[in-house]
């Protein structure tokens, strides 16, 4: 039998309930379509600062590079609000993406058709459905660039560098197009161009970049724009290419269309097949250990792990099969609607691999 081996991160907060629901719904997958997982646990995050005082141990790094592919929660809380910058839980995150060359982070917004009417869009802007593909530069940018605090004449300042290099901006622009290829090839490059000298820079690798792609349809749209129409007209975008801070802003605001930011799952991608697989959204620590998370957004990222990693297509397209059908039948409370059986997370993990 094929065997896959994935480094598995809970986390923090909702992080180890909603992937022990992910590790079920892949145990069922693996059952069906013939393949098993070995799991390697290990820590990053809150979790990995209380074991052993920093947020992204090197056993952590090294239990990752040996293998093909991460599972991860999420990081952070307020127990670790007063760590300093460079030892906060979510350093951790940043560290892990940029040590692992995870550059291009991919975040599909779609609405699966049993949610339409629990979305805060009214339908008939949904349409007939909605799918977008935000495709998010992920180790570079405000997130990298140089930060600090300073005094000067007695005034407190402090600042954080948006910054780019021109292969940085390259290889997510062709990660772009190459993604908009497979889609309906639109591909919207949002930015702040009339403002920012790295926003021309990213227009202009585009540019050049577009000469390869004549099939594709390229728009430029910036951000602020984009955040608007996004609620206005959703199904005007097929994909967006965009940098690290926006792509975390805009997906979080897209999710929220398909009913839940508890639904938005990622792929945080290497060059060649290894990636990192994670929910879009954080630990949630208002509902951690209340069986309240939805843990659909982990559950559809190892399907994302199936698909893109391990080249599962069929498991990959069962699990969003069996998450649409659970969806006609059970809801957690973020998603909840009269007439549906209210379930917790682990129910809603069961429910999904029952259905596979
Ligand atoms: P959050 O995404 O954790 O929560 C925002 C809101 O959405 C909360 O009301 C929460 O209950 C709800 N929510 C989130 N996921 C849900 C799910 N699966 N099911 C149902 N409801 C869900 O964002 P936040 O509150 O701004 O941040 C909390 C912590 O998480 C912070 O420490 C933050 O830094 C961290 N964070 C981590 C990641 C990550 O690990 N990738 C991402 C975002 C935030
Ligand atoms: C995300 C999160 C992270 C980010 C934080 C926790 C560092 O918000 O994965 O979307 O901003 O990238
Ligand atoms: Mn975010």
């Amino acid at each position: 039998m094929k065997e896959y081996n994935i480094t598995v991160l809970k986390g923090d907060g909702i992080g180890p309930e909603i992937v022990d629901e992910a590790i079920k719904v892949l145990n069922r997958a693996g059952e069906k379509f013939g393949f098993k997982f070995n799991y390697n646990y290990q820590l990053l995050g809150g979790c990995a600062i209380d074991a052993t005082g920093v947020p992204y141990p090197q056993e952590t790094a090294d239990a990752c590079k040996a293998s093909q592919a991460v599972l991860l929660g999420a990081v952070g809380g307020p127990k670790w609000d007063d760590q300093p910058g460079s030892n906060r839980p979510e350093k951790g995150l940043l560290a892990i993406r940029e040590d692992l060359g995870l550059f291009a982070n991919l975040r599909p917004a779609k609405i699966f058709a049993p949610l339409k009417s629990a979305s805060p869009i009214k339908e008939e802007i949904i349409g007939d459905g909605l799918d977008i593909l935000i495709v998010r530069e992920l180790t570079g940018g405000i997130y990298f660039g140089d930060r600090g605090t300073y005094e000067e004449n007695g005034v407190v300042g402090a600042y954080d560098t948006e910054r780019y290099t021109y292969p940085e901006i390259k290889r997510i622009v062709k990660a772009g197009f190459e993604y908009a290829m497979k889609r309906e090839k639109r591909l919207t490059c949002v930015d702040k161009a009339n403002v920012l000298d790295s926003s021309r820079l990213w227009r202009k690798v585009m540019e050049e970049t577009a000469v390869d792609y004549p099939e594709v349809e390229v728009s430029y749209m910036y951000v602020d724009n984009c955040a608007m129409q996004l609620v206005r007209n959703p199904n005007q975008f097929d994909t967006i290419v965009t940098s690290n801070i926006f792509g975390d802003i805009l997906s979080d605001e897209a999710s929220m269309i398909s009913g839940s930011i508890g639904m938005l799952a990622s792929a945080s991608l290497a060059e060649g097949t290894f990636g990192l697989y994670e929910p879009i959204h954080g630990s949630a620590p208002d509902i951690a250990g209340q069986g309240k998370a939805n843990p659909l957004a982990t559950i559809l990222s190892g399907a994302m792990m199936l698909r893109y990693t391990f080249g599962e297509a069929e498991a990959a397209d069962a699990i969003e099969k069996a998450v649409d059908t659970a969806l006609t039948l059970v809801r957690t409370p973020d998603i909840f609607e009269d007439g549906f059986a209210h379930v917790t997370t682990s129910q809603m993990g069961d429910k999904v691999a029952e259905l596979l």
